[in-house]
């Protein structure tokens, strides 16, 4: 199958990194070399890094950046960034991207168990290593799996949901997609299932989270990417939910944030300067028009940072 996904937010993306020629560049999500390849057009001199968890996008991003001397393709958690650009001697980087989640290859790929609306394999891990959504389904405790529902898919229905998931796996393991969508649905109030978008929506989402340690990621991404910044450098990012975004306007905040001395205070004691500034105030969403072509792309927000120098902070 062709690795395909139509970018969202592209234009918008790449002109937040304010790309140089004879910059250095990390593409965290390289995915199916869409980002990757419009960064390595715009180089000369400069380098880039297209980092990706999944090796069959690995895959598909080296084929896509083949031409392009100046990429290199490397597969591993972009949680590890830092240590792959110190490999690769690409040290101070000048922008990072993140596009973050899943692809359109990977939801449409049905073996890869991402999706409710094809039989396959209860899968869902990026990587292809480690522990499975079907592992979770078949051995977590009913309390255990609420508590994932609840956090990581905001599941009003997550206790029903979990009770029923355990008593369908006493019968026989759970090991599809379809038969897992069958339980959400079985479980949900008839009122939430005649409600448009799909009742196992949540629970695939949750699940998702929780075999790639999604948050987590991101929160150790963000930092590993602010280390490798220059002063000047840039860090955009592209969330598709609100569990997401929160990690990335929160950090981005706290490195935006100078003196936290009360304002009666007529000197400043904590000595803090802001670490950064905002790109953009309340991030960027995508246009009308970006919307209705792609309904995916819904929920997604566009985040940018630059890095200061030392001294650049404002009192
Ligand atoms: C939305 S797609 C990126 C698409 C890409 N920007 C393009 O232009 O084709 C997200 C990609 O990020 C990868 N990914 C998600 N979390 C990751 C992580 N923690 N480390 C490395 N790759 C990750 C996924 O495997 C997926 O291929
Ligand atoms: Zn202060």
């Amino acid at each position: 199958m062709e690795f395909y996904h139509k970018p969202v937010l592209f234009d918008e993306t790449i002109e937040s990194l304010k790309i140089q020629p004879d910059g250095i560049y990390i593409d965290g999500t390289a995915g199916g070399g869409g980002h990757s390849l419009a960064i390595a057009k715009r180089l000369t001199t400069g380098k880039l890094l297209a980092i990706d968890q999944d090796p069959d996008a690995i895959r598909a991003a080296g084929d896509r950046l083949k031409e392009y001397p100046c990429a290199t393709v490397y597969r591993t958690n972009f949680s590890e960034m830092d240590k792959a650009a110190e490999k690769f001697g690409l040290l101070p980087v000048d922008g990072v991207l993140l596009d973050i989640g899943v692809s359109s290859f990977q939801l449409d790929n049905p073996e890869r168990g991402f999706s409710y609306h094809t039989d396959a394999p209860l899968d869902m891990r990026m990587s292809r290593e480690g522990v499975s959504a079907r592992d979770l389904v078949n051995t977590l405790s009913a309390r255990e799996l609420e508590e994932i529902l609840r956090r990581y898919g905001e599941e009003s229905n997550a206790r029903r949901i979990a009770v029923r998931i355990v008593r369908a796996r006493e019968k026989a393991p759970i090991e599809t997609t379809l038969q897992l969508a069958e339980i959400v649905k079985e479980s949900v109030p008839a009122a939430v299932r005649r409600k448009p978008g799909h009742p196992a929506r949540k629970t695939f989402q949750a699940l998702r989270i929780k075999v790639n340690g999604e948050l987590d990621r991101l929160s150790e991404g963000l930092d590993a990417a602010f280390s490798v910044l220059r002063p000047g450098g840039r860090l955009v990012v592209i969330t598709f939910h609100s569990l997401e975004d929160r990690i990335v306007k929160k950090r981005m905040a706290d490195w935006c944030t100078g003196c936290i001395c009360p304002p009666d205070f007529p000197v400043c004691i904590c000595g803090r300067k802001p670490k950064a500034e905002l790109i953009y105030k309340k991030g960027l969403v995508p246009t009308k028009k970006e919307m209705e072509e792609n309904p995916r792309c819904h929920s997604a927000r566009l985040r940018a940072c630059k890095k200061l120098k030392e001294t650049e902070g404002a009192d």
